[in-house]
């Protein structure tokens, strides 16, 4: 199979909901893959935050091979020895207790919204109907499940759909006036991405952060953290919260958590979690042994000495080597980001960026039409960066000029 014939008969037969890059993967080693033809590309966006540590992971393929010959899936009619190790390790990182696995991040939204609404019945009995809002933030990006979609704030994303579940409401992005105004008794929730993934790497102030939390804990509403692309050590840090000292009630991890298998969590306190029973929430696949006993090594190699410093060490080279881009091109209008999720925010669309970083050598990506976004394994290593910087010059250049004839015409 090459790459046409792919294209061509997965335009004939899949529902049209992605529009791909022109790359056929397959295979990857490390922080490269090759394509059909054998060219090897210098992965960027790690399979969108979930390639943390790269293609065929020698740890991680033995995880693999060993857990193929014994269990794959057991469902949670009963158990395994696998979840409760993990939950004791994410919950300890977490500063949390109880943890509920599931498949996809927008399946912990959904778990983290219901979780909301049974909490606020269950400590708040006087006012079940009144303490129902979920509040999330302009920009934001928490799924596409109804649920998830109705704290997701791109318009294109949502009004296809309408109407949408009700009792949601989006706060402006760093504004503390409009966040008071908001956050009343009448909430159940404060759902935030700490860095805004999809919206394009943009960081929250801490002070809307922490007036957040002090109101979610006035008024007895959940502090939700989606760390679904900035937790599990994407920012140097174990999660992203932690680089403002807060204090969640329910943390929400998926992409790189079990190698690239599914699986994500919602990581809660003990009080938010007794709002939940048997019964009140499942799913079939959601905890299987074989994506926790991945999920138990990723986080024992995230944890070794040294293994996050590298993140934030190369996440500073490559963030001051896309600064000294912005220098030169002033088509680059902001850098932005922390450890290994970082951004160049261009003046001008950059799809033909991406397009020609794909010729040249580089899986990039584009998010907001104009952000390019960089996701990459976190064993990447600066040669890599110098690489895709040495690359990104003349693509640059030429957008300068594209841009210069623009405003001419
Ligand atoms: C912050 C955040 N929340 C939720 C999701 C949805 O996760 P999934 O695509 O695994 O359902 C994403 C996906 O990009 C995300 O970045």
């Amino acid at each position: 199979m090459n790459y046409e014939q792919v294209r061509k008969e997965e335009s004939e037969v899949l529902v049209p909901t992605y529009q791909r890059l022109p790359l056929l993967a397959v295979r990857g080693e490390g922080c490269e893959i090759y394509d059909d033809r054998g060219r090897r590309y210098v992965d960027f966006l790690g399979g969108l935050a979930v390639n943390a540590l790269g293609y065929a992971h020698p740890e991680i393929l033995a995880v693999l091979r060993d857990e193929s010959e014994t269990l794959l899936h057991v469902s949670n009619l009963i158990y395994h020895p696998y979840q409760a190790p993990l939950a004791q390790t994410l919950a300890r990182w977490a500063g949390l207790d109880r943890v509920f696995f599931a498949n996809s991040g927008t399946e912990v939204n959904e778990a983290a919204m219901k979780l909301a609404r049974a909490y606020a019945r269950k400590f708040h009995p006087a006012q079940p109907f009144e303490k129902y809002e979920v509040l999330a933030v302009e920009n934001s990006f928490h799924g596409r499940t109804l649920g998830a979609l109705s704290a997701t704030w791109p318009e294109h994303y949502r009004e296809p759909f309408e109407p949408l579940v009700p009792g949601f409401r989006f706060v402006r992005l760093n504004d503390v006036g409009h966040l008071r105004d908001c956050l009343t008794r009448r909430v159940s929730a404060f759902m935030v991405e700490v860095i805004q993934g999809e919206g394009g790497v943009v960081e929250i102030r801490e002070e809307f952060l922490r007036t957040a939390q002090e109101l979610c804990h006035r008024h007895d509403a959940l502090f939700i953290c989606d760390e679904i692309q900035c937790g599990l050590g994407r920012t140097g840090r174990r999660f992203a919260f932690e680089h403002y000292g807060l204090h969640p009630d329910v943390v929400l991890v998926a992409k790189p958590l079990a190698a690239g298998l599914p699986l994500a969590a919602l990581i809660a306190s003990e009080r938010a979690a007794q709002a939940f029973s048997p019964g009140f929430h499942g799913t079939t696949f959601g905890g299987g042994p074989l994506q926790c006993r991945l999920a138990m090594k990723v986080l024992e190699i995230l944890d070794r000495p040294g293994f996050l410093d590298h993140v934030r060490e190369v996440g500073r080279y490559f963030k001051g080597r896309l600064r000294e881009l912005q220098l030169e091109f002033p088509v680059i209008r902001e850098v932005r980001g922390e450890g290994l999720m970082l951004a160049a925010e261009l003046t001008v669309p950059g799809k033909g960026v991406v397009q020609q970083a794909l010729e040249a050598g580089f899986l990039i990506n584009c998010t907001q039409e104009k952000v390019l976004r960089f996701l990459p394994p976190y064993i990447i290593e600066r040669r890599h960066v110098d690489e895709l910087i040495a690359a990104l010059r003349p693509m640059l250049a030429g957008l300068a000029v594209e841009s210069h004839q623009e405003v001419n015409a």
